[in-house]
């Protein structure tokens, strides 16, 4: 099949031709690999998503132009599979496994909790756009049940104390960061 040649409109900063990103030219290989065929589409909102930490809307547009599927397709294969998220991910990620080996060695009970603490549910950020708690349906890491991952590290024979633990320390870690800031800002206007 013919590459689609025309570009579809560009009012993303990462679409933008005068702020090219690379992170567009992953996307566009993959494409390629595929001969832009429409196939393709799950692969490439895939790579999207990596790339982008999410779908973000004018990348779903650009994908629906390059590979010449309707943005309504595009938008239902996107919404259909959990894998995928819409929404830009917080500064940081707690996974928590609900495969069956999780689920009976107690993640269950843990994610309850942790959505309390958060006053998120599964899918979601938290307001200040700190944590996005996700879940997955088995990290192939049974062994360590129960599992999640915290920022892309795999930590088994996860308790409630220890997920709680990692969640308060991003916090305190990014408010001592703020902090500090504002102490050399202090310090800056004294002098
Ligand atoms: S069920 Fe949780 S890692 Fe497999």
């Amino acid at each position: 099949m013919t590459p689609a040649t025309a570009s579809p409109a560009l009012s993303s900063p990462s679409l933008s031709p005068a702020t090219p990103d690379k992170r567009l030219r992953i996307i566009d290989r993959t494409m390629r690999l595929h001969g832009y065929a429409s196939h393709a589409l799950i692969e490439t909102l895939h790579a999207v998503q990596e790339a982008f930490g999410y779908l973000e809307p004018d990348l779903m547009r650009y994908v629906a132009g390059r590979l010449k599927v309707p943005l309504s397709r595009v938008y239902a294969v996107a919404t259909f599979y959990h894998f995928f998220t819409l929404k830009p991910p917080g500064e940081h990620t707690c996974v928590l496994c609900k495969g069956t080996a999780c689920y009976i060695s107690g993640t269950a009970e843990i994610f309850r909790k942790v959505e309390e603490m958060l006053g998120i549910h599964a899918g979601e950020t938290t307001a200040d756009g700190k944590i996005s708690l996700m879940t997955a349906r088995c990290l192939g890491a049974c062994g360590l049940a129960p599992a999640g991952v915290f920022d892309g590290t795999v930590v088994g024979n996860l308790t409630l104390d220890t997920v709680v633990n990692k969640l308060q320390a991003w916090r305190s870690h990014d408010a001592d960061h703020r902090e500090s800031a504002g102490d050399r800002e202090n310090r800056n206007r004294c002098r």
